[in-house]
């Protein structure tokens, strides 16, 4: 039976299961849904996120892709003219690593099942990093960020690609009309689930702005931290380069 979840999680670890539960039952719908609901522009953005990566840095590195659900950002980068290396896709809810499991096949693509505010990796394990509308997930942002810091090596790239609101008002309009009200009714016919894609908004509506998540990746042990606005601002592109001597070590203890 699908629970409704409660509008507001009484802890981290409760929102947590919330969204794992989530991501669990929409497996089997979820690229369809994707593609459809973007207006199949999640693959430029998805282009434009790696492009930021400076993966030609170390084309035969390790990258990560934290919370890479089917796998479509590890699969942008894994599919880039010149890159040799490997791609490790890091998602918390098995139903979506089983679902994108096919798409990986002959491609340089290794699902793990893991936490991404407890990866397990050791410190400076990847040549650089890449989240694909994840962190809007997590239930402690910081301390996803920090673990995502931990696991790259000195000065690697940190890039998160994620919707926003748009600045414009006219855009905003348009959008809150879209993502309210239309997103919603169409996520709950195909996917067959009665509140996954109301969540979406919410969870939109409640994430830092641009400038607020660079002062977090910032505390986090990132610098060079840019952001930039991709199509009017439905979503920010943010790129961050792991500071000397931030974190490293292994994994911190379960709370
Ligand atoms: C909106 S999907 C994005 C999937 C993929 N990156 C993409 O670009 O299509 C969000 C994914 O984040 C995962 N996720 C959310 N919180 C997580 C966490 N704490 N650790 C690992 N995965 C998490 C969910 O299971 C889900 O697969």
């Amino acid at each position: 039976m699908i629970v409704p979840p409660r509008a507001d999680p009484a802890s981290g670890r409760e929102r947590a299961a919330q969204v794992r539960t989530i991501f669990s039952e929409i497996a089997h719908r979820y690229d369809l849904l994707n593609h459809v609901l973007s207006l199949n522009i999640d693959r430029r953005w998805r282009r434009r996120a790696v492009a930021a990566l400076d993966w030609e840095r170390a084309p035969g590195g390790t990258y990560l892709d934290a919370c890479a659900g089917t796998f479509d950002l590890a699969l942008t980068l894994a599919g880039r003219k010149g890159f040799h290396g490997r791609v490790i896709g890091a998602d918390f809810a098995l139903p979506m690593l089983a679902r994108g499991r096919s798409k990986i096949d002959g491609h340089p693509v290794g699902p793990v099942c893991g936490d991404t505010q407890r990866l397990p990796f050791r410190g400076g394990s990847f040549s650089g990093a890449m989240v694909g509308f994840g962190v809007r997930n997590l239930s402690d942002l910081a301390a996803g960020f920090r673990e995502l810091c931990r696991v790259l090596e000195p000065g690697g790239r940190l890039v998160i690609l994620e919707f926003t609101v748009p600045p414009g008002r006219l855009l905003r309009a348009a959008y809150m009309v879209y993502f309210n009200h239309i997103l919603p009714r169409v996520g709950r016919l195909v996917s067959g689930h009665p509140w996954a894609y109301s969540y979406l908004p919410r969870s939109v509506r409640d994430f830092p702005g641009p400038d607020a998540l660079a002062e977090l990746l910032r505390e986090a042990g990132f610098d060079s931290v840019e952001w930039r606005l991709v199509s009017g601002g439905i979503a920010a592109i943010h790129v961050a380069a792991k500071a000397p001597g931030a974190g490293a070590g292994d994994p911190p203890p379960e709370s």
